[in-house]
C-alpha cells in the first residue's frame, strides 16, 4: 500500500468527515441507513427547522447524544492523534465530526467546523457555549436561564453550524494561514467525507492552489474524487495506520 510523503519539511492538513467514525458505530449522513435518510435536513438542520419546531430539533440531537454513549475512537482517530505527536505544529485537523471522537483519541490541535453535539448554547444571548450532557426530556424544550434573569428567557441550542449558517471566521482564518504557510509543503488529506458540503469540500482546491498534493481515503469516490491527486478507497480505521506509518492504536 502507499504511504503519505511525510518528510521533514510536510505540514499536514487533514480534513474528516463522517466516515472516519462510522468504524467506531456512529452513523454517517448519506449513507444507505445514514441519519438523514429518514430525516429532513430542513426540519432537524437549519434555523428555521428550529424556529418552526424546537421540540423536533432537539428530540433528534438529543438521541445524537444518547447515540455516543459506549462510542469510543477507532483505529483511525488514534493513527490522526500518533500522527499529531510527530508532527506537532506541523499539523492541523479539521473535522465536520461533532462526536468529540478526534480529542478522546487525544488529538489537540483540532477545527470543530460545524460545532460539538455535546455542547449547547443559548439561542438569543451570548453567553458563551457550554458542556452540555442533558439528556432530551419529551416534551421539555431546554431554555437558557441567564436570559430569564433579564426578562425574558430564550431557548437554548445545540452548539451546532446548521444549514444555511456561517462557520466562525476564526476557523476560517486559521486553515488559511496554514495552507497558505505550508504552501509546496502541504499535504492535504480528506477522510471519510462526501465532499458536498462547503466550505469543507473545497479544501482539496485550496490545496493546489497553494501548490500541494492531496490525498483521499474513502470507503468510495465521492463527489469531489477527480479533484484530488491520489485517492485510496477503502476503511479508514483500516488504511490510515499504515497509510500515516504509525502502527496499530495502543490497546484500550
Ligand atoms: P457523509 O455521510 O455525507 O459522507 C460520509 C462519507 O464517508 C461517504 O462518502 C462514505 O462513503 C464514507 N465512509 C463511510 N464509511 C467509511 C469508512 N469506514 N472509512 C472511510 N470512509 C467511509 O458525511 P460528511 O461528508 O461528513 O453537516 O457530511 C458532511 C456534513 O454534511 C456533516 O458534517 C453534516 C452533514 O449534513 C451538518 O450537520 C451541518
Amino acid at each position: 500500500m502507499k504511504t503519505l510523503p511525510l518528510t521533514d519539511d510536510t505540514r499536514l492538513l487533514v480534513l474528516t468527515g463522517a466516515g472516519v467514525s462510522a468504524e467506531s458505530g456512529v452513523p454517517t449522513f448519506r449513507d444507505a441507513g445514514g441519519l438523514w435518510e429518514g430525516h429532513d435536513v430542513r426540519e432537524v438542520a437549519t434555523p428555521a427547522g428550529f424556529v418552526r419546531d424546537p421540540l423536533l430539533v432537539w428530540r433528534f440531537y438529543g438521541e445524537r447524544r444518547r447515540g455516543l454513549d459506549g462510542i469510543v475512537p477507532n483505529a483511525a482517530h488514534h493513527a490522526l492523534a500518533s500522527i499529531e505527536r510527530r508532527l506537532g505544529d506541523r499539523f492541523l485537523l479539521v473535522t465536520q465530526n461533532i462526536d468529540g471522537l478526534h480529542r478522546a483519541a487525544g488529538s489537540e490541535r483540532v477545527i470543530d467546523l460545524h460545532g460539538d453535539l455535546m455542547r449547547s448554547r443559548c439561542s438569543s444571548c451570548d453567553r458563551p457555549p457550554f458542556e452540555d450532557r442533558q439528556a432530551y426530556r419529551p416534551g421539555v424544550a431546554p431554555m437558557c436561564g441567564r436570559c430569564k434573569a433579564a426578562g425574558q428567557d430564550a431557548l437554548l441550542r445545540p452548539d451546532i453550524v446548521w444549514f444555511g449558517e456561517i462557520i466562525d471566521r476564526r476557523f476560517l482564518d486559521r486553515i488559511e494561514a496554514f495552507t497558505l504557510d505550508a504552501g509546496r509543503r502541504l499535504v492535504f488529506l480528506a477522510i471519510g467525507t462526501s465532499g458536498l458540503v462547503h466550505p469543507a469540500a473545497a479544501l482539496v482546491d485550496a490545496a493546489r492552489t497553494v501548490g500541494g498534493t492531496s490525498w483521499l481515503v474513502n470507503a468510495e469516490a465521492p463527489a469531489n474524487v477527480d479533484r484530488f491527486d491520489h485517492v485510496v478507497l477503502g476503511a479508514a480505521g483500516k488504511l490510515l495506520p499504515e497509510l500515516l506509518g504509525v502502527g496499530e492504536p495502543p490497546a484500550v
